[in-house]
């Protein structure tokens, strides 16, 4: 259960609530939607059982993990994933810092004063607001530093026990309202009908990385919670458990959300703006609208606290593992760098003393660019890399001994390692060649 909670939290996040409604909007809706499914099933799944496994075997963090069963060259993806964690988190923590900033807003009562003509031009504001964007991100990177170096993870994990099925709950009586709004019927057939004509390649590719975003694998988050398992614990229905309450919130989110554009004649593809306009917009007319956006950016913040602490976890538990640091001063000089590499993405809206082009990389701002950097080509790499080397360079008697520890869904191990030898690199591989234009 422990495993299970601190895993999900790590899963449920930003990824969920803010992400794939934006990138859905993006990318035309139906056809990316399911390209994203079978991206979670065929290769998300094996890679997060692979992770937790070689997790739980060695009991350690990424480097440590890769050193202990295989080392040389493999070790690269340890790297890799800790490259990854400090990317993401530097971004990620500006994200959460906008939910706190509503936090705020609907605690002082303004989304509601506001109305719906009032809310809309909040994000932009926000987004354009250089001291805003500095003071909630460095506040939330404080805040995650004091629970991964105080020690009082388990604690915060405990909460997600209450918390998460209050998330879920809440989200479900969104539902319920957005089923009555005039939009309903076409946010439906957005989200769930095929229009293939509105895929690309750089929709497909960016549905592969966000299969790894949402599922928080490809750089070893898994695998430093792996090790949190119990052997009488079950690895493949943990993972499968992880996966379908982390998709079902995902799908929820666009249920709720797309309602609302389509009511109010918002643009679906206007980008990560989208729960930040929408939300306060719907509960600027809801019946105890103050109440429910608070607990709503409330629950937000606390998903994205917990899915922050996984990532911090894994760079800092190297540096206590590999450099035999104190857990105090790995969490706080990890995340002290996290929190300077935010800062461009915390400007990328704005003008501001460092000049207007300073924000920006590869014609995208540097928010953007982090994000895609991370989870679209740092994360599926890593996630090649560990089915690899799980697959094809973990001893095979470690391997099935561990999978099979355990297990009520011991039938699954030959058809898992195929998944893992074959599909799941290929599908990685082609994805990226076709993604550049090679195929
Ligand atoms: N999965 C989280 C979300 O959806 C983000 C996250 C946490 C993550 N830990 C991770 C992503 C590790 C990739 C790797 O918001």
């Amino acid at each position: 259960m422990g495993f299970v909670l601190a895993a999900a939290g790590s899963a449920v996040g930003l990824g969920n609530i803010w992400k794939f409604p934006y990138i859905t909007g993006v990318n035309g809706g139906g056809a990316f939607v399911l390209i994203y499914l079978a991206c979670i099933v065929l290769v998300g799944l094996p890679v997060m059982v692979a992770e937790i496994l070689l997790g739980r075997t060695t009991q350690k963090s990424p480097v440590g993990a890769f050193k202990a069963l295989g080392g040389g060259f493999w070790v690269v993806f340890g790297w890799l994933g800790l490259l990854a964690g400090f990317v993401i988190l530097s971004y990620y923590s500006v994200v959460a810092g906008w939910a706190m900033h509503y936090t705020y807003l609907a605690l002082s009562g303004q989304i509601v004063e506001l109305g719906p003509e009032g809310v809309k031009p909040i994000f932009g504001a926000l987004f354009a607001s250089t001291r805003l964007n500095l003071f909630w991100h460095l506040l939330f990177m404080v805040i995650t530093v004091a629970v991964v170096s105080g020690g009082v993870k388990k604690g915060i994990e405990r909460w997600a026990r209450i918390l998460m099925p209050a998330l879920l709950g809440l989200m479900l009586i969104l539902l319920v309202n957005a089923f009555t709004m005039d939009g309903f019927a076409r946010a439906f057939d957005f989200v769930f009908g095929f229009h293939a004509e509105s895929l690309t390649a750089a929709g497909v590719l960016e549905a592969l990385g966000h299969a790894f975003f949402t599922l928080s694998i490809g750089m070893g988050a898994m695998l430093t919670y792996g090790s949190y398992l119990d052997r009488s614990d079950d690895i493949v229905s943990s993972a499968v458990m992880i996966s379908i309450l982390d998709t079902a919130i995902a799908l929820l989110a666009c249920m709720v959300l797309f309602p609302i554009i389509f009511t109010f004649g918002m643009e679906a593809g206007s980008g990560p703006g989208l729960v930040f306009v929408s939300i306060p917009i719907a509960m600027s007319q809801m019946p105890a609208g103050s109440f429910f956006a608070f607990v709503f950016f409330a629950l937000l913040v606390f998903a994205a606290l917990t899915s922050a602490i996984s990532l911090l976890e894994v760079v800092a538990s190297y540096m206590i593992d590999e450099k035999g640091w104190s857990r105090l001063k790995a969490s706080v000089v990890s995340g002290v760098v996290v929190a300077i590499i935010g800062v461009p993405s915390a400007l990328s809206g704005g003008t501001h003393i460092f000049g207007d082009g300073f924000a920006s990389v590869f014609g995208m701002n540097w928010f953007d660019s982090f994000d895609y950097l991370a989870s679209n080509w740092l994360l599926p790499l890593g996630g090649l890399g560990i089915s690899l080397f799980t697959a094809w360079r973990v001893d095979d008697a470690i391997r099935h001994r561990e999978f099979l520890e355990g297990s009520r869904l011991a039938v699954f191990y030959k058809g898992w390692l195929l998944v893992l030898k074959f599909l799941v690199p290929v599908a990685i591989v082609l994805v990226f060649l076709h993604a550049i234009g090679i195929v």
